[in-house]
């Protein structure tokens, strides 16, 4: 196990389309490991590959409501509602913007043992895939289409 140095906005690691996983092998579950210590010691509630420098479909994610999950090729196969709330991101250090996002999103992946799963989320869960998600395909939650506004961070509580 691992720390991994997370890339910050402008490396163009962040703007690249990360490839799919075809095989699970010992260098995806390790990077999966590393991926789970890189962001418990940032103390953040998602992470995926590229932010690590790792073109590839694969996302953790920990919230209270989900527990850890680990997300090989995930794709958002539901999406409903719309929610308007508070964003970070582990690659924008101190920087928090209101997003528009799907208020509850249905997402299927693979976990490491290659079983296919679906997981639904509501709230920051649902924020949660959809920006891990974005990350696979080089998209930052500052971009246009997402961001409604960039909050003051002295006036951010989170
Ligand atoms: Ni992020």
């Amino acid at each position: 196990m691992a720390l991994l140095r997370i890339r910050k906005k402008g490396d163009p690691t962040l703007r690249s389309h990360s490839r799919p996983v075809d095989k699970i092998t010992e260098r995806i579950t390790t990077l999966l490991d590393d991926m789970i210590d890189t962001l418990h010691d940032a103390d953040g509630c998602g992470l995926a590959a590229p932010q690590v420098g790792v073109r590839r479909r694969v996302v953790v994610i920990e919230t209270e409501e989900s527990g850890l999950l680990e997300l090989i090729n995930p794709e958002i196969i539901a999406s409903e509602g719309e929610q308007l709330e508070g964003e970070g991101c582990l690659s924008i250090p101190g920087e928090w913007g209101i997003t528009r996002r799907p208020a509850k999103v249905t997402v299927r992946a693979l976990d490491r043992h290659g079983e296919m799963k679906e997981y639904t989320g509501e709230g920051l869960l649902a924020r949660a895939f959809c920006h891990e998600i974005d990350h696979l395909d080089g998209k930052l939650y500052t971009d246009p289409g997402i961001l409604v506004e960039m909050l003051d961070p002295e006036e951010e509580d989170n």
